[in-house]
């Protein structure tokens, strides 16, 4: 197996959904979210807004909108990504885009000791979480991270062998 730090981060990441109560700074929060504006967009037409939650009672309001509500209470910060749809082009490719500026925030967290998930199943209230935060429909809520500091209870999940995921190899 070949040995670099891309790889390492790409194999050891895991998603993180217990978090001690310590701090995740500011200048983390700025460097996550730089490197998902670093990921590439068809035209490079960068899609992603971001919206950066730490109030208590504001993510106490974000429990009640999903299933995961003690990780978004436990998460010492969130990161709402939003498609910003005034800068659409091809839905299909925005999306993609919003995906793999979702993959370098994940990555850049794990590169920071920092713990994540992508919260997606919060989707299903997107246009509460948007009446909730004042937050214009333009911008529509893509996943949110859930960030901390990370305890020891991490699961890990396997993945399928690349020969099942091979179609041809022609
Ligand atoms: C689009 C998407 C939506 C997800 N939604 C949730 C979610 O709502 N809650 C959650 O706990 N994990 C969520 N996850 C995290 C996945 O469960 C996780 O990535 C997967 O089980 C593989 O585990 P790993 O990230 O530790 O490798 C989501 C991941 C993706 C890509």
């Amino acid at each position: 197996m070949i040995n670099n730090s891309v790889l390492d981060a790409i194999y050891n990441r895991r998603s993180v959904r217990f978090y001690t109560d310590e701090l995740v700074d500011d200048e983390s929060v700025k460097e996550i979210i730089r490197a998902g504006s670093f990921a590439p967009s068809g035209l490079n037409n960068q899609p992603w807004r971001f919206i950066t939650i730490r109030t208590p009672e504001i993510k106490n309001n974000i429990s009640e909108l999903t299933h995961y509500s003690k990780i978004v209470i436990e998460a010492n910060v969130l990161i709402a990504v939003m498609l910003d749809t005034d800068a659409i082009y091809n839905r299909d490719k925005d999306l993609q885009a919003i995906g793999a500026c979702l993959q370098n925030m994940l990555l850049a967290i794990h590169s920071l000791r920092l713990g994540a998930v992508w919260l997606g199943e919060i989707l299903n209230q997107k246009d509460q979480f948007n009446k909730l935060l004042s937050v214009e429909e333009r911008y529509e809520l893509m996943a949110v991270v859930a960030i901390g500091h990370q305890t020891k209870k991490t699961l890990s999940y396997s993945r399928k062998n690349i020969d099942e995921l091979i179609i041809k190899e022609i």
